[in-house]
């Protein structure tokens, strides 16, 4: 990075392919140190290219063996080499190219293209690992049939998996084996998979509702066969609810997962045959959290959906991953909705776009759900482009309603079956069930940043009428200086002093009790009629109806009016997260506000006695806003200065309630079952909440009911309730239920990772030193992610007091470890990096800190990925 810029691709250069792949023959003869490739491929030019017309074959780190045409080696002068691969000129209008090619899995630790971990052999191709493969056309739109051969080792690697139909397999001489797959649907190079390895296969079965068996195949290592029981039962539950609630049934015989220690993401959706991290598909309630169960469930429901949103209809290029990504999270969200977690889910879901898209969406590395230029594509697998693009779909099925929705979504399928196409075909099918005017709503795919709602209220009580006031703004992002209104919808609805919903007419409509207020300009006025009361308050963007920070100037009453009263679960806890914001920030500012937290404190107890309230609900209504959260509350923070902050609002709100909450609490005891219910999870999460709130505010016996809790653990999620609400705490305890843990479970990567994370993320003690300490344990390494997510990503997330040391130590040691990894695993880093960027909006001493650790690794030899992090994050 030191010399150039980095070459940008632009969304205004897509061309489409000159050359149809018509279809692919792919030769491995596997071996961990050095894998040969043969690769066949039959092209033909396409209708309306150019005569002239070159044909492009990515490749990167690829050993070329041989290169034929037809049969021949092509002339002199017809094959450049150039940063991308290949370009070969001079072609008939239909040809056969043979490549050979020699890559090495044991040497790839960016975990792109074929490695090996834990001693299989697979692939990540997603979004351009195929070209560390072979030489192909690799990009998104060049969609093909496959077939391929895998030549391996039998006793080393006796199974052998790819895509599709396995056609044929037999022994071979010299102690080898082969195996044929064919995969019937045509796609993009980026959804290839293969696997070779000793792996253990737990298998059941599926009837499609037009009655296909489908085999269903789990493949993990053989000590790890009775942790899958869970995700084969959500991979079930998925496939059926997508039959019910999306009218999408599965299209092959087969549908297998494999489970792998070492991956760069969650998981990825290759037809047929997804890879997975491990740790979101191995679970037993010992080894598991509820939290583990709800998101393995939520990631194979995920890559399953993909099969529709993603394989059968693909992206056109990169800049329409939301296409496939957005609309595949609103799907899976509204499974977990449905399936699991009902009315919790969106405040989760809201609560971690504050917490994340947010800062990302007002930061140096801010961009459109459908950017129009990359430097790395890697680094556009973002919350804006994932959570931020399923915010989308959702505010699209709010403004044409469901039903038309369902339509659209049906044509979609139908009409690009088969095809890679973009957000604005999306769109275009929506335009056309609905019959509504969507060109602004468009704007959100290309327009980035949060916008602010401002919302006033004003009651004519004459005529019985409330006028609303609504105006919009987006801050300028990176690039982006110019802001356009966007078509907004705000659901709200009237409470009357009693706390029920008043009905009302908008503008003349029928009468209802919640109404979508569709705000399109920059300011824009509507008004309810037929009021027989004034309103007492306003629940306002109910069911998080839009992706924007709202200001409504509520005061303390009508927002506790809120808390007590809304029957709308988000803005209920929206109301009182309001409440607790304002009293942190004055903390911060200036004086503690004593009326406002003894409000909280009153509000909050009734709560406590409120018999009618779900505890899963309640125990997110007991959350603080996130410290992440709190930090975008300002210009400028000192990010120890809110944490401390955030905890002096913690005890003074709920010290007073330090009796209610713990005979208020649900009993470990009896709901210590590891039972994947509503009901169990949401007690457990209820129990670990208001132990670790005792431990916080010092409350009598909480550290002594932790201890317990945690030695009479069964379940994963009573122990790491018990260590999690010790995490911080000065208390000897703390220390020894740690070391015992990590005794326990020493042997057993995906939970010796929860302690990494643990000690990583304690403030107590020297923190940069513990640091130190766990890159020397001996379960360490560099090379699997997850692990180095483990130690470095909650120090970062949740270490104010060390990772923000005044001399900047904690950021220099950060930087120093970041440049290691990126010279094994520059995906990996640059996605880590992210804290690093946040610069601008930290206090001036810091601030000045943090950029010169910028500045010293900007002057690195870095990988691409790192390099453009590091590059937007300095730019001003
Ligand atoms: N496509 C994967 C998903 O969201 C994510 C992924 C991206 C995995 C890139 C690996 C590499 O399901
Ligand atoms: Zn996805």
């Amino acid at each position: 990075m030191k010399d150039a810029t980095p070459s940008m691709v632009l969304l205004s250069e897509y061309r489409a392919p000159d050359w149809v792949v018509e279809d692919l023959d792919l030769r491995f003869d596997l071996d961990p140190a050095s894998t040969r490739v043969e690769s066949l491929i039959r092209v033909r030019r396409a209708e309306g290219a150019e005569a002239g017309a070159a044909l492009r074959l990515h490749g990167r780190d690829l050993e070329l063996l041989r290169l034929e045409v037809d049969g021949k080696a092509p002339e002199s002068g017809a094959v450049t080499t150039d940063a991308e691969g290949l370009l070969l000129t001079g072609l008939p209008d239909s040809a056969a190219i043979t490549v050979e090619t020699c890559i090495r899995p044991e040497a790839n630790t960016a975990l792109e293209g074929l490695y090996v971990s834990g001693g299989t052999l697979c692939t990540q191709c997603e979004p351009e690992g195929f070209r560390r493969i072979t030489y192909f056309p690799d990009r998104p739109d060049v969609l093909t049939r496959y077939r391929v051969r895998l030549e391996a080792d039998a006793s080393r690697y006796p199974v052998l998996l790819a895509n599709g139909n396995r056609v044929e397999a037999g022994e071979l001489p010299a102690g080898r084996h082969y195996a044929v797959w064919e995969d019937p649907f045509p796609k993009p190079s980026y959804l290839f998979a293969l696997v070779a390895g000793d792996l253990s296969c737990v298998s059941d079965r599926f009837t499609t509702r037009s009655g296909r068996e489908v085999a269903l195949e789990v493949y993990v290592e053989h000590h790890n066969r009775d942790r899958c029981a869970h995700a084969l039962a959500s991979l079930k539950r998925a496939m059926r609810y997508d039959e019910d609630a999306f009218g999408r049934e599965y299209d092959l015989d087969v549908y297998m997962i494999v489970a792998v220690e070492d991956f760069n993401m969650g998981a990825m959706e290759n037809k047929g045959l997804n890879l997975f991290n491990a740790k979101y598909v191995l679970a037993s309630p010992e080894t598991a959290t509820d939290n583990d169960y709800v998101h393995i469930e939520g990631v194979i429901a995920h890559e399953y959906f993909h099969n529709w949103s993603g394989n059968r209809v693909t992206c056109r290029d990169w800049f329409q991953l939301s296409l496939k990504e957005g609309l595949t999270v609103f799907r899976d969200q509204e499974f977990t909705t449905d399936c699991t977690l009902f009315g919790v889910k969106r405040i989760d879901d809201a609560q971690g776009l504050r917490a994340f898209q947010f800062p990302e969406d007002a930061g140096p590395l801010a961009h459109p759900v459908r950017p129009d230029r990359y430097a790395e594509i890697n680094n556009f697998y973002t919350m804006t482009v994932y959570e931020k693009g399923a915010e989308l779909i959702r505010m699209l099925r709010t403004l044409i309603g469901r039903e038309a929705f369902r339509r659209g979504l049906d044509l979609y399928f139908e009409r690009f079956d088969g095809q890679a196409v973009t957000t604005e075909d999306f769109v275009d099918v929506m335009a056309e069930a609905s019959g509504r005017d969507l060109a602004r709503f468009r704007r959100w795919y290309t327009q980035a940043g949060t916008p602010r709602v401002t919302a006033r209220t004003h009651f004519d009580s004459r005529v019985g009428a409330l006028q609303i006031d609504l105006e919009q703004e987006t801050p300028p992002t990176p690039g982006q200086q110019e802001k356009h209104p966007l078509h907004i919808p705000v659901r709200l609805s009237l409470l009357g002093r009693d706390g029920r919903v008043l009905p009302a007419r908008l503008e003349g409509a029928a009468e209802a009790t919640e109404f979508v207020v569709e705000l399109t300009e920059e300011a824009q006025s509507f008004r309810l009629s037929g009021l027989r009361e004034a309103p007492a308050a306003v629940s306002w963007l109910r069911g998080f109806s839009a992706p924007v920070r709202l200001d409504a100037g509520q005061g303390t009453a009508e927002l506790a009016h809120l808390v007590v009263h809304d029957d709308d679960a988000f803005a209920r806890w929206d109301a009182l997260q309001a409440l607790l914001r304002r009293a942190v920030i004055a903390r911060i500012g200036s004086e503690p506000d004593p009326v406002l937290e003894a409000a909280l404190t009153t509000a909050i107890g009734a709560l406590l006695e409120d018999s009618g309230i779900e505890p899963v609900v309640l125990a997110t209504l007991l959350d603080l806003p996130s410290h992440r959260e709190l930090m975008e509350s300002f210009e400028r923070a000192d990010p120890v200065a809110v944490d401390a902050a955030r905890h002096a609002v913690e005890q003074a709100v709920f010290q007073p309630l330090a009796e209610r909450l713990a005979s208020g609490a649900p009993d470990p005891g009896r709901w210590d079952d590891g039972a994947f219910t509503a009901e169990a999870m949401g007690q457990r999460r209820l129990l670990n909440r208001i132990l670790a709130l005792r431990v916080a505010i010092g409350a009598a016996g909480a550290v002594e009911d932790a201890v317990r809790q945690y030695r009479e653990a069964r379940s994963q999620t009573l122990a790491m309730g018990a260590l999690a609400a010790v995490n911080d705490s000065a208390d000897p305890a703390r220390g020894e239920l740690l070391a015992d843990f990590e005794r326990r479970h020493r042997a057993d990567p995906l939970v010796l990772d929860k302690w990494f994370a643990l000690e990583s993320g304690s403030q107590v003690g020297d923190g940069l030193a513990r640091l130190e300490r766990l890159l020397d344990h001996p379960g360490f390494r560099w090379s699997n992610p997850n692990r180095v997510r483990a130690v470095l990503g909650p120090f970062m997330a949740q270490n104010h007091r060390h990772f923000h040391r005044e001399d900047g130590a904690g950021y220099q040691r950060l930087a120093d470890y970041l440049e290691h990894l990126d010279s094994l695993n520059p995906q990996t880093s640059a996605r880590l990096a992210q804290p690093l960027t946040r610069w601008q909006r930290l206090d001036p001493a810091r601030s000045a800190q943090m950029r010169q650790v910028l500045e010293r690794l900007a002057g690195k030899d870095l990988s691409p990925d790192l390099a453009d992090v590091i590059q937007r994050a300095l730019a001003r």
